[in-house]
């Protein structure tokens, strides 16, 4: 029996471009696994009304870990409409599917590297190396929201606090409420793989992004879980900013930070800056990571206007299985992989179309396989 079990989810659009690229690096590298194809996206959505079929589920269930690419989602009311007519007007609402991922197998850590490839003509600077650990599963995320108020939530909350008489003239039907909710396992949890990972990878500082001058309480509990936490890494030294101040350094000085902790709403948006600043979409990866079962994936989304056409950059979905291997304690094999990513970048002669070439998608992936 293989190793290893791992899912595949190509998804929508360029997704199924990107992991035919993926496909290729690990046929190259003879990972001893045996690669399960699973369904998810647009296409199930139409069909079944349901972006992640309760059968992806289940064999996510008895994979080791899932490489995932990305998916079409679309509003309400378009989504509705795409349904296959026996499905429509049954009341069924679209839910994404990568957050229902998330909190079904609680992948409560998102990790993004975001590293300056050498000769990246999309570099911002050559010289950020930034890891941003954002919280997954809680916080504004959790979908815990209300429009229009209900009247019994309402009262309970005027009942506990003073703040809501702002709002005295307001009927309920235009109030919406979206809870931010941290639990205090949610904070350490999150805090603590920060720290573990700046420890093992050498980086100097966890800097803390959170706003807890103003949304004293949620921002507040991580800050001081964040304080006890840092107490056990002595030397690793704790930086806290708020994250509006902190989008203004990571444009001015992105070169003075190493790993970045957030909660989920902060953590997404810082993470999506930290990797504009090494190049973009083409070159975000990241990993849902939860204490056992991890699903990796390029940030960017299906792209509908060049699929199927393997002309978009596969570097962030190398990237994402280079994590997976890292994940998976195939160190050796990663840094191999990494090494030949970065090579092939700084070599600069087979690129997509977005670093100026005119090479496809599979040609770059080709790249980096002959240098395993
Ligand atoms: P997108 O990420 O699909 O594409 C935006 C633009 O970025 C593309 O038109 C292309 O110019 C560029 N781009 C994206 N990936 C690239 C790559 N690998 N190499 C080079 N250039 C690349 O975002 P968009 O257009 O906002 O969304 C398209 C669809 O994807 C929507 O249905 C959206 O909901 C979905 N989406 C899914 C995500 C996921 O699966 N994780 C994330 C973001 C969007
Ligand atoms: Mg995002």
């Amino acid at each position: 029996m293989p190793k290893y079990r791992i899912a595949l989810m190509p998804g929508d659009g360029i997704g199924k471009d990107v992991m035919d690229a993926a496909q290729i690096v690990l046929d190259k590298i003879k990972l001893d696994a045996e690669y399960v194809p699973a369904g998810i996206g647009w296409e199930f959505w139409c069909k079944e009304g349901d972006p992640l079929p309760e059968r992806t589920v289940e064999t996510l269930k008895t994979c080791h870990c899932a490489l995932f690419a990305a998916i079409t989602s679309k509003p309400k009311e378009e989504a509705e409409a795409e349904l296959v007519p026996e499905l429509q007007g049954k009341g069924l609402t679209y839910r994404s599917p990568i957050v229902r991922l998330r909190q079904t197998f609680d992948l409560y850590v998102n990790l993004r590297p975001c590293k300056a490839f050498k000769g990246n003509p999309l570099n911002y600077r050559d010289d950020v190396d930034m890891v941003v650990f954002r919280e997954n599963t809680q916080g504004l995320y959790a979908g815990v929201e209300f429009h229009p108020l209900p009247e019994e939530v309402r009262s309970v909350l005027e009942a506990h606090s003073p703040r809501m008489a702002a709002f005295e003239g307001v009927t309920s039907e235009d109030i919406a409420v979206s809870c931010r909710i941290f639990t205090r396992e949610g904070c350490q949890r999150i805090v603590r793989k920060a720290f573990e990972y700046a420890d093992s990878h050498g980086y100097p500082t966890v800097t803390l992004v959170e706003k807890p001058n103003v949304i004293r309480e949620t921002s507040g509990l991580m800050v001081r879980e964040a304080r006890n936490i840092a107490a056990e890494y002595p030397e690793i030294e704790l930086w806290e900013t708020n994250v509006d101040a902190m989008a203004m350094w990571m444009v001015k000085n992105p070169q003075d930070y190493g790993v970045l902790v957030s909660s989920n709403m902060f953590g997404d948006i810082v993470s999506d800056l930290a990797a504009q600043l090494v190049g973009g979409l083409g070159f975000a990866s990241s990993g849902n990571i939860g204490d056992d079962f991890a699903v990796f994936e390029p940030t960017h989304g299906s792209a509908p206007k060049y699929a199927g056409l393997y002309k978009v950059n596969p570097t962030a979905m190398l990237l994402a299985v280079r994590l997976m291997l890292e994940w998976l304690g195939e160190t050796g094999t990663a840094e191999a992989l990494m090494q030949a990513i970065e090579d092939t970048i700084a070599e600069g002669k087979v690129r997509t179309y977005d670093l100026g070439g005119e090479n496809t998608t599979l040609e770059v992936a080709q790249a980096v396989a002959d240098r395993l």
